[in-house]
């Protein structure tokens, strides 16, 4: 039996229309929501995500500002200007593209924003918040794959979760996201030996690695949850995640494609963390 396909186009749109009235109620009050992204360097992968990031912030009643960096930017430079935005009344949620370039320590920009804007939930403060459960701003991607698994009733308290990857964008927040909600955990990277066995044994199993077609069939539990995060470019120029979609789909219960899975989801939640940051700083300056 064919897998129930996870449609991440029609759930981030399910998702915006649920966030758009909070935006305009925000903007009826004097406080549209604004987010500033802030892009160093040409990476040409980068430059699409902050314009996509822009967009979406347009079409949902955000405020957006692009603030661009050549390559050779001194780290002072831009986390000046990150002080900059930290001060900024009409900015609620700042966030860095990364990769950065390597003269950059990404930690020590990331850093300099100020805790309460960091929309994509990197900051130190908030990545210590998950790890005590109490999520502050839930970093997108994973937070976009919860809202998933809900929004498909897909249980995941006392369920065995494996995760494939374990970057700070991806792998480790997601595992303690799982863990939060009661799953019991594995995390695997891609270096884990036997990694099958492990693989074969989630209820749900979500993989970002960033090697195309990486998880087959005979890696997957039949009727599994399969949540793929990896976008990769075939030679051909294809677009390929990190499952074998055509032979896993025979096998899961649900899995996600791509594209139209996990990356409109993404976009969403930092959408949904900007909002929830304006209404946050609203709340404050209403007390003052
Ligand atoms: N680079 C790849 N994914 C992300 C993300 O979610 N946020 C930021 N800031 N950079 C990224």
């Amino acid at each position: 039996m064919s897998a129930t396909v996870i449609d991440g186009k029609a759930l981030a749109q399910e998702v915006r229309a649920e966030w758009k009235g909070r935006a305009e109620r925000l903007k009826k009050a004097g406080m549209q929501p604004g987010l500033a992204v802030i892009i160093v360097g040409s990476n040409p992968a980068s430059s699409i995500y902050v314009r996509n990031k822009a967009r979406a912030s347009r079409e949902i009643g955000i405020y957006s500002e692009i603030h661009e960096f050549g390559e050779n930017s001194s780290q002072e430079e831009v986390i000046q200007r990150i002080r900059e935005l930290n001060g900024n009344p009409a900015i609620h949620g700042i966030l860095v593209q990364l990769p950065l370039p390597p003269h950059f320590e990404s930690t020590r920009v990331i850093e300099s924003i100020a805790i309460e804007k960091d929309a994509d939930g990197f900051h130190l403060y908030n990545v210590g918040a998950l790890v005590a459960g109490n999520t502050v701003f839930p970093p997108c991607t994973p937070y976009g794959v919860m809202k998933m698994l809900e929004k498909y009733a897909i249980k995941v308290e006392g369920q065995h979760a494996v995760v494939v990857g374990r970057s700070n964008i991806v792998g480790k927040p997601m595992a303690l996201m799982l863990l939060q909600k009661g799953a019991t955990i594995t995390i695997c990277t891609s270096r884990t030996r036997e990694l099958a066995e492990h693989t074969a044994r989630a209820d749900i199993l979500v993989v970002a690695v960033g090697k195309p077609h990486m998880i087959t069939a005979n890696m997957v539990k039949p009727g599994a949850t399969v949540i793929d995060v990896g976008i990769n470019r075939l030679p051909d120029g294809r677009l390929a995640g990190d499952v074998d979609f055509e032979s896993v789909k025979e096998r899961a219960g649900y899995i996600t494609p791509v594209p139209g899975g996990v990356g409109p989801m993404t976009i969403t939640m930092l959408l949904c963390n900007t909002i929830e940051a304006a209404e946050r700083q609203q709340a404050v300056r209403t007390q003052l």
